[in-house]
């Protein structure tokens, strides 16, 4: 199929997807107490209950493969013609995380392998990238992997929201999964609501002022695309948030339900929003994945959908870039997923004492170009990439 000439009519997406968390898991009850804090504030006020942790062998690029390896068949990997890796937590300056990857996962040499920044919209520019290519070379794939480690430190507002994990999708012509629409709405605006310096292994926010951004920019799509005719919410059966913690993707659909949509409507795209925060619940914020998370939720955790239904996705990165967009749901999208073993990755993980996790949270590579071998944190089935360790700065994976 190499080198057919660019279709447009044909429907590309979603043709595979799946996550991976690592092993190790804070209780925010535990993190609650130990920082004096009233639990409800995080189950409730924030909306999350646990946060994965990450060991040190369990860097995004492990992660990352992690999540791409289950899904791929060889007839996969022979076809994938671009690999992105979309993070913020990137562990080299120069080379792309996507290298590393295209290692581990055994693919061709015949492929673009990119890494690309932007906050936790990062993915969503892989995926309509990733889109726009396989319009183009229609007999190709491109695989689009999200991973992220969410640091803000010890002790402070941001802590509750920190996360680990990584969504892996795999885009094709008549995809499996969904069905992603050409038109989309964005919008780019520099805004210092969260940044993290070179110099620095942990994030700064405006934690209130990012909130604002977020549900603003949020408005300022659906109001363009209420316009424009794409987001008839009669039609609409769900509609998903980047999660950076379940109440911030709450107080995105809260907008809708002022009477700027029918009760109906209100209450239906409320149901399905449940469905969508119920894995990024148990694994917090995984930054440019956050949305994706929230897709396998949604698809996995919902009975009512239907093929043909259409959904939107909000996608939203600080610093700041959003974009609002569309899907429909495939024939068959059920058969392409797995509850019941994301369910036992999730169920599997062991839970941290506060005192494991600080140390987890604190351990740090060499850096002076020493000999370090990484123990293997995470001995699951699903979990065969690991970084073993550091020799003459390089990383060494296994
Ligand atoms: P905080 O200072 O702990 O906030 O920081 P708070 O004291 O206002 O409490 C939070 C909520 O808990 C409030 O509800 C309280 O009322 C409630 P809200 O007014 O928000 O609805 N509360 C309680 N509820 C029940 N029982 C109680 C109780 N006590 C209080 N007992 C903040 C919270 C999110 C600001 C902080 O965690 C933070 O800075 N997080 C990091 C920044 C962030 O996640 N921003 C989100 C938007 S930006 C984004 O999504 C992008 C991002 O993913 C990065 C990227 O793009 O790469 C972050």
């Amino acid at each position: 199929m190499y080198g057919n000439s660019a279709i447009t009519d044909v429907q590309v997406g979603i043709d595979k997807i799946d996550f991976y968390t690592p092993n190790h898991y804070l209780d925010l009850v535990d993190l609650a107490q130990a920082r004096g804090v009233d639990p409800n504030k995080y189950l409730i006020g924030i909306g999350q209950s646990k946060m994965s942790v990450a060991a040190l062998d369990q860097d995004i690029v492990a992660m990352g493969a992690n999540a791409a390896e289950p899904m791929l068949t060889e007839a996969d990997r022979q076809e994938i013609g671009l690999l992105v890796v979309a993070t913020e937590s990137g562990i080299d300056q120069s080379k792309a995380a996507a290298l590393f990857v295209q290692d581990l996962l055994g693919l061709t040499n015949n492929l673009r392998a990119i890494e690309i920044k932007e906050a936790c919209y990062g993915a969503t520019a892989g995926l309509q990238l990733a889109c726009d290519y396989v319009r183009s070379h229609p007999g190709r794939k491109a695989l689009v992997i999200a991973s992220d480690i969410a640091r803000y430190g010890l002790d402070t507002p941001g802590e509750v929201t920190q996360g680990a994990g990584s969504v892996a999708m795999l885009v094709a012509c008549d995809p499996g999964i969904i069905a992603i629409e050409p038109e989309s709405l964005y919008e780019s605006r520099s805004t210092g609501d969260f940044w993290r310096p070179n110099y620095s292994a942990e994030a700064f926010a405006r934690g209130k002022f990012s909130e604002e951004v977020y549900v603003g920019m949020f408005e300022g799509l659906w109001n363009k695309a209420r316009k424009q005719g794409m987001a008839r919410p009669e039609s609409l059966q769900a509609l998903l948030f980047h999660i950076p913690f379940s109440k911030m993707g709450r107080k995105g659909l809260r907008t809708l339900g002022d009477g700027t949509i029918t009760e109906a409507d209100y209450e239906r795209l409320t149901e399905r929003f449940e469905r969508s925060i119920v894995y990024g619940r148990e694994v917090g914020n995984i930054y440019t994945g956050s949305v994706y998370l929230a897709l396998i939720s949604l698809l996995e955790n919902d009975e009512s959908l239907n093929p043909g239904d259409r959904i939107g996705l909000f996608s939203y990165g600080s610093g700041s870039v959003a974009e609002l967009y569309f899907a429909t749901l495939m024939p068959g999208y059920r058969a392409r997923l797995e509850p019941q073993r994301h369910q036992a990755l999730l169920e599997s993980r062991e839970r941290l004492s506060l005192t494991e996790y600080e140390a987890m949270f604190s351990a740090k590579l060499v850096t002076d170009g020493s000999e370090q071998e990484i123990k293997h944190s995470d001995c699951r089935d699903d979990a065969p990439h690991y970084l073993a360790g550091m020799k003459g700065h390089e990383r060494q994976y296994r």
